[in-house]
């Protein structure tokens, strides 16, 4: 059973935060003393995390704690890390802390030692993975397996597609992987170009193994494998070297003809944008070692440490989780940007597109009730500087409030020197003059007298002017580790957790995603030319549908 949630309006916390919102906004430009940003800054795990630049004062910052407090969000928290079942429309224990609790570590849920469980899977896939790695493992022909293709969606494609990309220095030479996810055909056709079946291995990731385009995708790898391996190998043997399945459905994978010894399970009580921290992301075990995943996971792990323990007001996922509440229901904004300045995270703000706003795009309470709020921001981002030359200008001087997380690291992935009239530059020193410069001139601005004082004419004096106090947070570590990969993903697992909390809703379900879902199976016969299904649809629809029959070229 689970505690009803609280109406966050309805406390007294909330009310003083209006009030405060209805004030004047602190002045980043007097704020920013050394005493105020030694105070906010923290050092969770490996990260270093500057919460200077924000627009809250003392008084905000308390009335935010009160707000957690009022709540009930460190119970909820507490409540999740035991294994109770918060995720209640559901009914089912949120746990993917329990993926990375080390081994020797104990966990009972339903009289079950879950990391028992969790570390046998482990083992099984660490194994697999050396197999994969070392060649002993070939596919049916005797090949060595040279690539890997992960075909699955969602939280079964975006986790491992972006650790993949950001662990590239520790991936093993010679072997890679792909990802199919969508069912736009493109995406197989593209991603099964020129690659040799003797030596390619599949892995169908699919927390349910029901969803249409995994199942359709992995149909088409099977398909396109058995007919181009050399004439004679006997299919049977050929799926079962060349396709193994992650999934918490293993009656499904076996139906579906994969070998249940080649099969890896999950439970259901880790939601899929979750699960990269689970078999899920054998893809990345087989492509940078069982060493490195398992460094990832203690890093995970140090971050729950972190949030489980840290007193409230150092606890980094809490208070960033905070900030984020009062941007989004007291000072208007609506999105929020993720901006690493590292070019291997670069799938980083896709992922988390899943993670905050499949979690937190929620109109109801976990009871059922309507909010009477606002939740869920648009989370979006994209590389520094790539950023910088598309978007930021809007972030600089445009009229909306986007608060902006700014994340670098100290040693870079690929240390290249430029030559400048003789004298050597460091790019990625390079790169983090422009990570600080941002958030300088995004806290800072330019005031219309240091703008006239620079010589600029009266009349662009206005255009030239950078109202700055716009919110940053800067978040560095040393390098992008494995660990450190960890961490900042459990980071952002625990920020939205903590806004979820705040709002009230159920932040490990995902209805708002079945409606299309099943239209489509609906749609499909329509599409395919079936006249009394398209008669039954929505003038519209029926248009398009005639559009499609017209031009589709058959
Ligand atoms: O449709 C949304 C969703 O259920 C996500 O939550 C999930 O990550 C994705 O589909 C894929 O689901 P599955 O792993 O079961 O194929």
């Amino acid at each position: 059973m689970s505690t009803p949630p609280v109406d966050p309006t309805t406390t007294r916390a909330w009310s003083r935060l209006t009030e405060l919102a209805d004030g004047s906004t602190p002045d980043l430009r007097s704020t920013l003393t050394p005493s105020w940003v030694a105070e906010h800054t923290l050092t969770p795990a490996d990260l270093h995390v500057d919460l200077s630049k924000h627009l809250v004062d003392a008084e905000v910052e308390a009335a935010l704690l009160a707000l957690a407090d009022e709540v009930g969000l460190m119970e909820r928290r507490n409540a999740m890390f035991a294994g109770e079942r918060i995720n209640v429309t559901e009914d089912r224990a949120v746990l993917h802390t329990a993926l990375r609790l080390p081994a020797g570590a104990t966990l009972t849920v339903d009289g079950v030692d879950v990391v028992a469980d969790v570390h046998e899977v482990l083992r099984r896939a660490y194994a697999f993975a050396e197999r994969v790695r070392s060649g002993e493992w070939t596919g049916v022909t005797g090949k060595r397996i040279e690539t890997v293709v992960n075909v699955g969606i969602g939280g079964s494609d975006l986790g491992p597609v972006m650790a993949y990309e950001a662990l590239e220095p520790y991936r093993q030479d010679g072997l890679s992987c792909r990802f199919i996810s969508n069912i736009d055909p493109t995406d197989a056709g593209q991603k099964l170009a020129g690659l040799d079946p003797e030596t390619t291995l599949f892995i169908v990731s699919s927390k349910t193994f029901g969803t249409l385009e995994t199942l359709t995708n992995a149909r088409l790898c099977k398909a396109w494998l058995l007919d181009r391996l050399p004439a004679g190998s006997d299919p049977a043997a050929a799926v079962a070297q060349h396709f193994v399945a992650v999934s918490t459905a293993l009656d499904k994978v076996a139906d579906f003809g994969i070998d249940p010894d080649n099969a890896f399970g999950f439970w259901d009580w880790v939601g899929g944008r979750y699960s990269v921290d689970s078999a899920i992301g054998l893809s990345l075990v087989v492509a940078v070692g069982p060493e490195s995943f398992a460094d990832m996971l203690a890093g995970f792990h140090a971050m729950d440490e972190h949030f489980r323990t840290a007193p409230p007001e150092a606890n980094v996922p809490l208070r960033m989780g905070l900030l984020n509440v009062w941007y989004a229901n007291f000072l208007g904004a609506h999105t929020h940007a993720v901006l690493p300045y590292a070019q291997l995270l670069h799938r980083f703000p896709a992922y988390l597109q899943q993670l905050t706003m499949e979690s937190n795009g929620k109109g109801v309470r976990w009871d059922g009730a309507a909010v009477g709020y606002d939740t869920g921001e648009v989370f979006w981002g994209e590389p520094g500087t790539n950023g910088q030359h598309a978007f930021y200008q809007l972030i600089h001087q445009g009229t909306r409030l986007v608060p902006a997380d700014f994340i670098a690291f100290a040693r870079a992935a690929y240390p290249l020197v430029d030559s400048v009239d003789g004298e050597d530059v460091d790019v990625h020193e390079l790169l983090l003059a422009n990570f600080l410069a941002q958030t300088k001139a995004l806290a800072l601005g330019r005031t219309a007298d240091e703008v006239r004082a620079e010589g600029v004419p009266e009349e662009l004096v206005s255009a030239r002017t950078f109202p700055g106090n716009r919110p940053t947070t800067s978040i560095m570590a040393p390098a992008l580790t494995p660990a450190v990969l960890g961490q900042l993903i459990a980071l952002y697992e625990h920020i939205t957790f903590v806004q979820g909390a705040v709002w009230g809703i159920d932040s490990f379900d995902q209805w708002g995603v079945e409606l299309g879902k099943q239209l489509a199976q609906e749609l499909r016969p329509a599409v395919a030319g079936d006249p009394e299904v398209t008669a039954r649809q929505d003038p519209s629809t029926q248009s398009l549908i005639a559009y499609y029959q017209e031009h589709r070229g058959r």
